[in-house]
């Protein structure tokens, strides 16, 4: 397939190319490069061997992307790029609806004009908002607590009524829990500008002695031991299942909302402890108030993933905190 990935240099494209890109698939990228450096392309080629070619360009404009997917003769698309920082959402929600949903529309308008009608969109576990029950399947009540939630339930929304519209649509809205991990070279992983709000690289900051020590955002949930637990996946079983979810699209129409999760819960002491064994670091932590608008614990049922995609997550907390701390290393080299 011809596939073209928006968001594409950003952390979890860059991976899934890698891996589309090593089951035959043809991939251009498209990317303003707002969080994301197009010096990964030299990384990209270094490791698979293969040049990608990279539009770059906003979302937003619609002839532009409608030039890529003629001009690169495009049949599908992975829709990446957006913005995805909950606490900055909160801030600056116009820049989340025009960045996550004007892209979205655009991309939708220019896909039309060129009859390419397969999508896959990279959706969140935050569109259930509060879980009302746990593990959460594509059932559970949506809801969002913040711009950055909404702005992923809205797309849902039009992803759905477009494919509601016209059967020529084959769309699959990937939830997504939490992405962490690293490609196993090393070479390309997260490395998020300033001081990372999200719990592994701001352990792997703390392990490489960036950061002095770890806040833990309460240790008085209902959980086995009070902190936080979430359902985090590899990266690369996540890229994975993007080159699954093609395989299904190309026999099924329609929207369809899928989990991609591991099923299983871990919580912040675990991650810690499991990062001091993959890094023979301190991870020193010092306990904290909650966060506001945290959740005790969220993870996935993964069993649709595996009935539609025949795709499940397969790598562990350990290695997930080993290729971290290897890109981690990477990075303090650079
Ligand atoms: P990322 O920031 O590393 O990648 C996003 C890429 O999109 C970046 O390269 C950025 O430059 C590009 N981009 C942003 N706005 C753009 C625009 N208007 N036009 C063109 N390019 C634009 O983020 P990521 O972690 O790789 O996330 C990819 C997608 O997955 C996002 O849509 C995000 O909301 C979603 N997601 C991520 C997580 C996570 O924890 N990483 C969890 C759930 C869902
Ligand atoms: C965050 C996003 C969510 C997104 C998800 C996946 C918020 C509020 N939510 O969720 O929308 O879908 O990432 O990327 O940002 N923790 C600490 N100390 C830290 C950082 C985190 O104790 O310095 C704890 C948190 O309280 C939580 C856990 O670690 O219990 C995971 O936090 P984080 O990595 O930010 O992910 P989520 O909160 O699940």
């Amino acid at each position: 397939m011809k596939v073209l990935l928006t968001g594409g240099t950003g952390y979890i494209g860059s991976h899934t190319a890698v891996v589309l890109s090593q089951l035959g698939h043809e991939v251009v990228l498209y990317d303003n490069l707002s969080n994301s450096r197009d010096a990964v392309l030299k990384t990209l080629a270094k490791i698979t061997g293969r040049h990608f070619p990279l539009v770059r360009g906003d979302v937003r404009d619609t002839e532009l992307l409608r030039n890529a997917l003629a001009s690169y003769g495009i049949d599908t698309v992975i829709h990446f790029a957006g913005l995805k920082a909950v606490g900055e959402s909160v801030v600056k929600p116009i820049d989340y609806y025009a960045n996550n949903v004007q892209g979205t529309i655009s991309l939708l308008q220019a896909m039309q004009a060129q009859q390419v009608k397969t999508l896959v969109f990279s959706s969140s576990a935050t569109v259930y908002g509060q879980p009302q029950y746990l593990p959460l399947d594509e059932n559970h009540p949506t809801g969002a607590t913040n711009p950055y939630g909404r702005s992923k339930l809205h797309i849902e929304e039009m992803l759905s009524d477009a494919a509601s519209s016209d059967a020529d649509w084959r769309i699959a809205s990937l939830r997504y829990f939490n992405p962490v991990g690293a490609h196993e070279s090393g070479l390309i992983g997260e490395n998020p500008n300033g001081a990372p709000s999200n719990l592994m690289p701001y352990i792997a900051q703390v392990a490489a002695g960036q950061r002095s020590e770890l806040r833990i955002f309460g240790n008085d949930y209902p959980t086995p031991d009070g902190t936080g637990v979430r359902d985090y996946i590899h990266v690369m079983d996540l890229a994975e299942g993007h080159a699954a979810a093609l395989k299904f699209l190309n026999q099924a129409s329609g929207w369809h909302a899928i989990n991609l999760g591991t099923g299983k819960g871990c919580s912040v002491l675990e991650m810690v402890c499991a990062f001091k064994k993959a890094s023979n670091r301190q991870v020193p932590y010092r306990v904290d108030t909650r966060r506001i608008g945290d959740v005790a614990a969220c993870y996935a049922n993964p069993t649709k993933a595996a009935e539609l995609l025949n795709w499940k997550a397969k790598r562990t907390v350990d290695e997930m905190c080993a290729s971290t701390w290897q890109f981690q290393q990477t990075v303090e080299i650079e």
